[in-house]
């Protein structure tokens, strides 16, 4: 048997491999450490998951958006300042109630609407994820922390290249009356992901 170890030594690290495929792109003019740091300070700094829970509050506060966010998910968070890439044709909102809770899954990949919800966390493009919720969602709920009464309809959706989804939280009780910036601040990514309810307290 050949000393396996051996050559994974000799193998360059993947940031090493990473810096010299950029240094070959730019030394053809492609500017492809502009592009990177761009792309990292987007992913950092731009496509938070802020950005969705200031969708959300101002769903809470104004039916009137309620109503235009969940006929049209794209052109209501225009009106926030928000944008999807152009291949996010659609922005799904899907409105949890006291009977429904809806979660969202890519069992393909790991799409999300990332510019509104923020980059995917790990477990979500974890296989046992992505093949698990769909045939027993209640159980990786469950094991999640959300644990849910049977009473309550789960519904997964799937998202697709061009279908992105965004979960409407049910606004718990004791945050009524309070102002939209303040609202902001108890949206949780995993609540907009579906996994997870925001607490009454
Ligand atoms: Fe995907």
């Amino acid at each position: 048997m050949p000393n396996d170890d051996r050559v994974i030594q000799r193998a360059a690290s993947v940031e090493q491999r990473v810096d010299a495929v950029q240094a070959a792109l730019d030394a053809r003019g492609m500017n492809a450490t502009e592009a990177v740091d761009e792309l990292a300070h987007k992913a950092t700094d731009e496509w938070v998951p802020r950005n969705g829970a200031r969708v959300v509050a101002k769903a809470w506060v104004d039916p009137e958006f309620r109503k235009r966010l969940v006929a049209n998910g794209i052109a209501a968070v225009a009106e926030l300042g928000l944008s999807m890439p152009k291949h996010h044709r659609h922005l799904i909102v899907l409105e949890d109630t006291p009977k429904v809770k809806n979660v969202i899954c890519c069992t393909l990949c790991s799409c999300t609407a990332f510019t509104i919800i923020g980059l995917p966390p790990d477990w979500y493009k974890d296989f046992q994820y992505r093949s698990r919720v769909v045939r027993e969602s209640r159980t990786v709920l469950r094991e999640m922390g959300l644990d849910l009464p049977q009473e309550v309809e789960i519904r997964v959706w799937d998202t697709t290249a061009d279908t992105r989804y965004m979960v409407l939280p049910e606004q718990p009780k004791y945050t009524r009356g309070w102002p939209e910036e303040k609202l902001v601040g108890i949206v949780t990514r995993d609540s907009l992901i579906g996994v997870a309810r925001l607490e009454e307290r």
